[in-house]
């Protein structure tokens, strides 16, 4: 008999029990694309109650940043907020683009109000120098932040694994872990503009993810990689993170933490679709959202008033996961796998290893003390 035979032999059943879970259980898996079909089938059916465009509260009062608003539901989301009165921050790469898209909607908006209060700062998620770089910019204005959007997002459909500069799996970073670092090191801005809110924009397809906190990369070969892995376990370890984020941050800060599902929505995500499911999203535009009709769950997890009392409820109730929005702008739970706390925590303590920062480095924020990133070189 070999050691490796002798060893599995003589485990207790507590320890086999305990064996690493290496994926999603079938079952999982099955209801996982059922709730991905689901939302396909029946999103405008579920959603029928919500007017569009959605109608907004008066938002003079409010400074809103959004990654990713260069294009589709981030676009949509930062001009609406704009143009209800948010100063309305583009944290998006390509800042010219930003500009010119600036000057049109100030062109179309003239005559029906006050110019709009918006402009453009750079931010690219793939280099996480540039995340700590950017959120130290912003907390030296030492102004308020109510509503940080983290829209910005990629699936490269399709497409061979890729990694960023900073090593780690594409999806990965710019889904998760760049996202993660920027709410983090916002905090003393969010915190300063209470209440407020982080509002992260998941996806139904998070139900078929699967995260390995000991291999976010995806590179241990236990699974084999594809861009549906990558982006759906991006999109679930997002979840994990905002739980335990929700957790920590206490009450009085005020700032709260949110996922949603936007639905699926004609954006430029299909860019890097295969030409034939390019073609088939085009032409089955009934089912599908307009990038109009996906940003009403952002503009209204950003902006209802019931939203904060929701969070408060769940952390009253010591909820397991943080506050999710489906598509309909009703609140929803996240997949059975999201409610794994165990697994969550160790999302949380990698997250914060790979971004670089300490493992109390929300603690001492939310204290009021400046905090080292391994990144961006610069105390926040
Ligand atoms: N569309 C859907 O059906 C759907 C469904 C569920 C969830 N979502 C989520 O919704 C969010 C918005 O996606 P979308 O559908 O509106 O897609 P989109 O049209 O492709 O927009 C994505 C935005 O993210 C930006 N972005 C990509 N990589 C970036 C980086 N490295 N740094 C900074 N910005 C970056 C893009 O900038 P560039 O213009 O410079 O490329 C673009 O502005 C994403 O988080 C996506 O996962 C979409």
């Amino acid at each position: 008999m070999s050691d490796e035979t002798a060893s599995s032999s003589s485990q207790s059943p507590a320890a086999k029990k305990k064996k690493k879970k290496e994926s999603l259980g079938w079952m999982d898996w099955m209801r996982g694309w059922s709730s991905v079909f689901g939302e396909i089938l029946f999103q405008r059916i579920t959603a029928s109650h919500l007017l569009n465009p959605l109608s907004l509260p008066p938002l003079n009062h409010l400074t809103c940043l959004v990654t990713g608003s260069t294009s589709g539901i981030g676009r949509q989301t930062a001009r609406q907020l704009a143009e209800g009165g948010a100063h309305v921050v583009m944290a998006v790469r390509n800042t010219k683009a930003a500009q010119e898209m600036i000057q049109q909607w100030q062109n179309e908006w003239s005559g029906k109000g006050l110019p709009l209060n918006i402009e453009a700062m750079e931010l690219d998620l793939l280099s996480l120098d540039s995340v700590a770089r950017f959120a130290h910019a912003w907390n030296a204005r030492l102004g308020p932040l109510h509503v940080l959007i983290n829209n910005a997002g990629i699936f490269a459909m399709g497409e061979a694994q890729k990694f960023s500069e900073d090593g780690y799996e594409q999806h990965m970073q710019v889904n998760h872990l760049a996202p993660s670092l920027l709410s983090v090191l916002l905090l003393p801005s969010l915190i300063r503009g209470s209440p407020s809110r982080i509002i992260n924009v998941n996806s139904v397809m998070h139900s078929v993810g699967f995260v390995d906190p000991d291999d976010m990369n995806v590179v241990s070969g236990s699974r084999k990689y594809s861009s549906v892995v990558g982006y759906s376990s991006s999109k679930l370890a997002q979840i994990m993170f905002s739980s335990i984020l929700f957790k920590k941050l206490p009450l009085e800060t005020g700032v709260s933490v949110i996922c949603l599902s936007p639905g699926v929505v004609l954006t430029n995500v299909a860019r890097d679709l295969p030409r034939f499911l390019q073609a088939l999203y085009a032409v089955i535009p009934y089912f599908i959202f307009s990038p109009q009709e996906g940003c009403r769950c952002s503009l209204f997890s950003a902006t209802d008033p019931q939203i904060p009392e929701y969070w408060e409820t769940l952390k009253n109730d010591d909820w397991p996961v943080c506050p999710f929005i489906s598509q309909d702008c009703r609140p929803t739970n996240p997949s059975e796998e999201a409610h794994n706390t165990e697994t969550s925590h160790r999302v949380w303590e990698k997250t914060l290893e790979l971004v670089g920062l300490s493992l109390d480095a929300v603690e001492k924020l939310v204290e009021g003390e400046s905090v080292k990133c391994r990144y961006g070189s610069q105390d926040e």
